[in-house]
């Protein structure tokens, strides 16, 4: 692999000095900024595939934001992220740039505003003091520290499922209780990740593999984190107790549904009930059902986001697949699929959770909204963004080959 590695290097740099030497020599001087510019670009491209061949090194110390370097009392960065929440329910809404303006508080400031988008303060009479500790505690609970599974993401999945909320199928359906925990259950669904995976913490015996007996260990670990901040805070105190119990149930029901383990089981209901077009949203168990396949769907919609914005989200889950792997390797573990920095490119993972994944789960959803003009669009999106990836993988091949 090293001398793969030379190799590639080679190659490029080769490539690069016939670019520059055949270009300039027959080009008038008039032409020369554009084909320089033209080169640059051929030159920054070629740059951009190499580094999906075994990448991410050069991403390590890029990837981890510090959130910080804003000032809280900024109120011209406050102000431009007022306004971008002014578009909240648009599909490129740009969640990266979003966290930065807010100082790295996007999932407290979009929870908010959503929950006054709603009205859902005054329905369930919540206390604005209340609601800020839990939310300020999820947001804090997330670990910053991981490249991909950090409060960004949750907020990320949030401000989808809330796209997913505003279809034309389901929002007329929609009570303020399955608002509520449609958000909730995104904003929460991946609280105090550890940034590996269950089979990793299953092999290192970690205390929450026993304790969740190796079954959904990340997912009922981040429910039951949810509950004790719930219950902490008091969010819920003021309502019947059987209310806030059953809310608590419904909220592990879909955190848990976000288990990518339990996707088929998922999956052929869904398409059962498609065929059978026996989905009555007038039912709470349908509806629970669909807010079930919209947190998945919002989990793993990276690869449907315009093609800037899904290639950070895919860098950054890589980056945490390789830092398990180094982990993996430094103990003298197996190294898990996909954790293998060596063998397993970014295209090559993302091809692979696309075709597996997200494809099916999306055709199906696509289905679902008859099909929505987000689901054109999302659509849109995945194609051309797989078709880029297979054309890195190809390029990346080709330079082995050779
Ligand atoms: C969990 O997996 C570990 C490692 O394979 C095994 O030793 C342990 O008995 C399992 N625990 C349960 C409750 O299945
Ligand atoms: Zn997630």
């Amino acid at each position: 692999t090293h001398m793969y590695n030379i190799y590639c290097k080679l190659i490029l740099l080769m490539w690069l000095m016939m670019c520059v030497v055949d270009k300039s020599a027959f080009v008038s001087s008039a032409q020369q900024g554009e084909v320089e510019s033209g080169t640059r670009r051929k030159i920054k491209r070629l740059l951009s595939f190499q580094r999906y061949c075994h990448a991410s090194r050069l991403l390590r110390g890029l990837v981890p934001h510090t959130p910080g370097s804003l000032h809280l009392l900024d109120d011209d960065y406050l102000g431009q992220a007022a306004h971008m929440l002014s578009k909240v329910g648009t599909w490129n809404f740009d969640i990266f740039l979003f966290d930065r303006l807010t100082n790295g508080n996007s999932l407290v400031t979009l929870m908010c505003h959503l929950f006054n988008v709603y009205g859902l303060i005054h329905h369930f009479q919540l206390d604005m003091v209340k609601l800020h500790r839990f939310l300020g505690m999820v947001q804090e609970d997330y670990h910053s520290q991981n490249p991909y599974h950090n409060a960004v993401h949750a907020a990320d999945v949030t401000q989808a499922m809330y796209c997913y909320l505003k279809e034309p199928k389901l929002a007329e359906q929609l009570s303020p209780l399955d608002v509520f925990l449609g958000l909730m259950a995104a904003a929460a669904h991946d609280v105090d990740h550890p940034g590996v995976n269950q089979p990793f913490l299953i092999k290192t015996r970690h205390h929450l593999a026993s304790l969740y007996q190796n079954t959904s260990v990340l997912e009922s670990h981040h429910w039951r984190s949810t509950v004790g901040m719930l219950r902490e805070s008091g969010l819920l105190s003021h309502l019947p107790a059987d209310m806030s119990q059953d809310m608590e149930q419904q909220l592990g029901s879909l955190i848990l549904a976000t288990d990518i383990s339990r996707q088929n089981e998922f999956l052929l209901t869904f398409r059962e009930h498609l065929d059978n077009q026996d989905l009555d949203l007038q039912l709470a168990s349908h509806r629970h059902f669909i807010l079930q396949i919209a947190l998945k769907c919002a989990d793993v919609c990276n690869p449907c986001r315009v093609w800037e914005l899904s290639r950070q989200w895919s860098e950054r889950v890589c980056e945490e697949f390789y830092r398990q792997g180094d982990l993996e390797r430094k103990f003298d573990l197996e190294i898990s699929p996909l954790c293998n920095q060596q063998a397993d490119s970014v295209p090559s993972i993302q091809i692979g959770f696309i075709s597996y994944i997200v494809e099916p789960l999306f055709e199906e959803w696509h289905r679902f909204t008859e099909p929505s003009l987000l689901s054109q669009t999302m659509m849109g999106h995945l194609h051309k963004n797989k078709a880029r990836w297979n054309k890195y993988l190809s390029v990346c091949t080709m330079l082995l080959e050779q």
